[in-house]
């Protein structure tokens, strides 16, 4: 039996095109003692992709070697173990890359229930759940009655962040790049206020819904909405950096804001990156499931078919085509 998987044979130096990947079919292999088998169900496409596919060694986490399969995480069943704490049938979500089949030794493997569909696992409680709660709570430590600013605020973070703070009763300002996107962030998800900020008025849209000034800044995207919203920070502000996906296709970053303004209005900036936060993923995951049972998180899934839809399919994060967690089903 063989099984197909995607290899990364070259580096972006802009876009990702598909002449950066070459689709090859591999044999079933015989597993080894302490290995298993999955049968890769739903694989997760995520913006960090694109960081892994360059040569930067400077990143959190190494590059993809060309010629490897390109990493992705996922969700897939065992259908063959010789390792006793996965026993075939068991679900299992973790870094499998994209293929249809992975042997892996387990360690980078979480047994998950089965009961919840995979589109709401990886949506809510997989890598965008815990990156929105670590970066709101942890990092934002918002308070009631505060005004916060999402960027890419209709995408899988942005939205659960956006959801935890009014559902703790701060004020909501979404930004997101189309009407329709802005329509479901008030309609749907209830946010105060959600921009386009493609819109001429951008600006003077963001100033009349930040009356009282912006308290903390969920930052997402980089790109045209940065300076306004910088400029619009209250003395003592907070600013998450999550996500710069406006800049990863560029050969040279956009200037960041003005210094100055850090000092004068004593603003705490503050990166941060998910793997730092491995061991936090079990409470955050806990707390995540929760919400989303209580029917305090709503999410969307864009939902693409079969493992060769992954390597044009992650343009859509770029283009903002994306409606929700993109996830290949396979
Ligand atoms: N720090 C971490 O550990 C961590 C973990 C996960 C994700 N992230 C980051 O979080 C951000 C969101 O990730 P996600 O998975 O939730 O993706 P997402 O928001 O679901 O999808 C990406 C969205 O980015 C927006 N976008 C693309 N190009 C843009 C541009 N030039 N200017 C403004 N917006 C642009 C598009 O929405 P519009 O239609 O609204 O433009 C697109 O739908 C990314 O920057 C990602 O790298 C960081």
């Amino acid at each position: 039996m063989s099984y197909k998987a995607i290899t990364l044979v070259k580096r972006p130096e802009t876009e990702i095109s598909n002449d950066l990947f070459e689709v090859i079919e591999r044999n079933q292999p015989k597993l080894g003692e302490g290995q298993v088998l999955v049968q890769v169900t739903h694989l997760s496409l995520d913006p960090a992709m694109r960081g892994w596919m360059s040569a930067d060694e400077n990143s959190y986490i190494p590059p993809v070697k060309l010629g490897e399969v390109m990493r992705a995480s996922g969700i897939g069943e065992i259908i063959d173990s010789k390792n006793e704490r996965f026993p075939a049938g068991s679900r299992v979500m973790g870094l499998m890359g994209l293929t249809e089949q992975s042997v892996s030794d387990g360690s980078n493997l979480n047994i998950i229930p089965k009961d919840i569909p995979a589109e709401a696992i990886l949506s809510v409680v997989a890598l965008p759940g815990v990156t929105a709660y670590h970066g709101l709570f942890k990092v934002l430590q918002p308070e009631e009655n505060q005004t916060i600013v999402v960027t890419s605020a209709a995408g899988s973070v942005g939205s659960l962040v956006g959801q935890m703070a009014k559902n703790m009763g701060l004020t909501v300002i979404g930004i997101a790049g189309s009407n329709e996107k802005c329509q479901w962030l008030k309609n749907e998800l209830g946010f105060d206020y959600a921009i386009n900020y493609k819109s001429e008025d951008f600006e003077t849209q963001l100033k009349s819904a930040a009356t009282d000034g912006i308290d903390l800044f969920f930052e997402n995207t980089g790109g045209i909405a940065q300076h306004a919203i910088f400029n619009l920070m209250n003395a003592h502000g907070r600013i998450a950096v999550c996500g710069l996906i406006a800049e990863y296709n560029k050969e040279t970053p956009a200037p960041g804001p003005d210094w100055i303004g850090i000092i004068k209005k004593r603003l705490t900036i503050q990166g941060f990156t998910m793997p730092d936060h491995f061991n936090k993923f079990p409470e955050y995951g806990q707390a995540l499931g929760e919400m989303l049972m209580k029917g305090d998180l709503k999410y969307r899934a864009h939902v693409l078919e079969g493992l060769e839809s992954a390597t044009s399919g992650i343009n859509l994060l770029f283009s903002g085509e994306n409606k929700g967690k993109l996830i290949v089903k396979l």
